[in-house]
């Protein structure tokens, strides 16, 4: 009797949960929104396809077919449209972020990225705005060509010896070095040895994964995050090492040397909340120390790492217009003197239309960014939302909607340059193109990451000449959108690669 009661009890308890699934699908007043049709009942869908690696393209042909609203698992749904965006993103919006990026911090504690509460995430990022702010790049310029010059010899290692060799990987290097010397003064020694140390790079990959998947599923999260970061090679193994890591550097930090030639004496971001901290420790606390430089390594150096690879790759797969950029960065150079500074990469036209085309055309990240609908519903373009109900946009989706971008799988920097005599069609542009994010939440790091590419894409092009390796690369999507096979050969510009 007891041995049936214990079999039949946990299947009352699933035909319970499968017919209350089963019953939401059927009364939700959002039933007629087309999508797949497991997606009524299950967020398995979801995971699975998000698990495959490749839900950018997903996502892009799931509009085509469904329409501007799509379903994505029960409650949730992906937007398209230029409205419905802006209901979501746009100025003073209380769309709150999703469940979904608990993934990406430790289940007890909060971090910018991630922070779902409205009123919390402004009061931390008034604190930190002016470290990220356009006015502040100028002290970081100095990190950033000491980096550069690094990259630059290995490159020319490189082209001497005839090597092959993962691009995106240096680019991670390049990135990773000046993130650490950025915030923590110092940096990583990446470019030095060019593998892993410490296994950082790997510790981040991990993370990755982890919390892209466990966020689909995020009541999870608490459960497994205690038990896995117990071991080094699982995502939350991974997190709880980054953190380990922040740490370090933080108690090891030291102060910018005195006697250090002065363009190297400029203050690093630890350096500047420290001195926040010990003005104000109220205002500015050691939990902001930790969360600005773990942001930092987590969303620093894929991210710029990726859109560099995308502005690389797009250029060797375009010769006519790498042409016409090399043409551009040697006139600059010839009117210059040395290497091209940021504020002149400003005022090289092709170059910023080259930049924000190749980010269009490849987005660091490749999920919806997803949103709750706050108390009392939302109209979203033409549909009610009840409270509670999620939904997002994807910067591919969004950058790959002919509509605004036609014939948006071409290469084509003019596009941008063409838009300026019609302002409402760049406007239009401006309004779809997110590689950043949009409104609140918009990426603190922008500048910084314009920063390292403007000052590195010139110098590369200037001094090398690349040969990928193949005509199309291999991608994978864990809310980075990472290119895995990015190989390339180099030589100086001028020199015979020798057979
Ligand atoms: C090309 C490089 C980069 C790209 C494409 C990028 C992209 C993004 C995107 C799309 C978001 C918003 C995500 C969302 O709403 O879910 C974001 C947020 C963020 N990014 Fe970046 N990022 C880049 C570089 C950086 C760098 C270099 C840093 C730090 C130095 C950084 C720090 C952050 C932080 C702290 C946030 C959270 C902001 C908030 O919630 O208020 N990012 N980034």
């Amino acid at each position: 009797m007891l041995a049936n009661l214990l079999f039949l009890l946990p299947v009352f308890f699933l035909f319970l949960h499968l017919l209350l699934r089963v019953g939401r699908a059927l009364f939700s007043p959002l039933k007629d929104i087309p999508g797949p049709f497991w997606t009524r009942f299950t967020s398995l869908w979801y995971f699975s396809r998000v698990r495959g690696g490749q839900f950018e393209h997903e996502n892009i042909k799931l509009h085509q077919q469904y329409g501007p609203i799509v379903r994505i698992a029960p409650n949730q749904y992906s937007i398209s449209d230029i409205s419905a965006i802006k209901t979501v993103y746009g100025t003073g919006s209380q769309f709150a972020k999703s469940a979904w990026y608990d993934g990406w911090k430790h289940p007890q504690q909060w971090t910018i990225f991630a922070d779902r509460d409205i009123k919390r995430h402004a009061d931390t990022r008034k604190r930190f705005t002016s470290l990220y702010s356009m006015s502040s790049l100028v002290h970081y310029e100095p990190f950033v060509d000491r980096c550069a010059d690094i990259f630059v010899n290995r490159l020319g290692d490189f082209a001497d010896s005839k090597k092959i060799f993962n691009l995106g990987h240096w680019f991670q290097c390049y990135a990773f070095d000046v993130i650490g010397n950025i915030t923590f003064g110092e940096r990583f020694g990446f470019l030095d040895r060019g593998d892993d140390i410490d296994g950082a790079i790997e510790a981040v990959h991990k993370v990755m994964v982890y919390s892209t998947l466990v966020g689909v599923y995020p009541e999870w999260h608490p459960r497994l995050f205690g038990l896995l970061s117990k071991f080094k090679w699982s995502g939350a193994g991974g997190r709880a090492y980054i953190s380990q890591f922040v740490r370090e550097k933080i108690r090891n930090h030291q102060k910018p040397d005195a006697e250090a030639p002065e363009s190297l004496r400029t203050q690093d971001f630890l350096e500047k909340l420290i001195l926040a901290h010990e003005k104000n420790p109220e205002k500015v606390t050691e939990y902001h120390l930790f969360i600005m430089g773990q942001s930092n390594v987590t969303a620093g150096s894929d991210t710029t790492a990726i859109s560099l690879s995308s502005i690389m790759w797009h250029l060797l797969q375009n010769p006519d217009t790498l042409s016409k950029l090399v043409a551009e960065v040697d006139d600059f150079t010839a009117k210059g003197n040395g290497n091209i500074t940021f504020k002149e990469s400003q005022d090289m036209p092709y170059f910023q239309a080259v930049m924000k085309e190749a980010l269009r055309m490849h987005s660091a990240t490749g999920l919806p960014m997803w949103r709750v609908v706050p108390a009392g519903g939302a109209q979203i373009g033409d549909r009610f939302f009840h409270e509670g109900t999620i939904v997002g946009a994807n910067t591919w989706v969004a950058h790959y909607d002919e509509r605004v971008f036609p014939n948006p799988r071409t290469f084509q920097p003019e596009r941008w340059l063409e838009a300026e005599s019609e302002p409402d069609k760049l406007k239009e542009m401006n309004q779809m193109y997110m590689p950043f994010g949009l409104g609140s939440r918009t990426c603190l790091g922008k500048h910084i990451s314009i920063l390292e590419m403007s000052k590195l894409i010139p110098r590369l092009l200037r001094e090398f000449e690349f040969t990928p390796l193949r005509n199309n690369w291999t991608t994978q999507n864990f809310w980075f959108v990472k290119p895995m096979d990015f190989e390339v050969q180099v030589k100086r510009r001028n020199t015979e690669l020798l057979e």
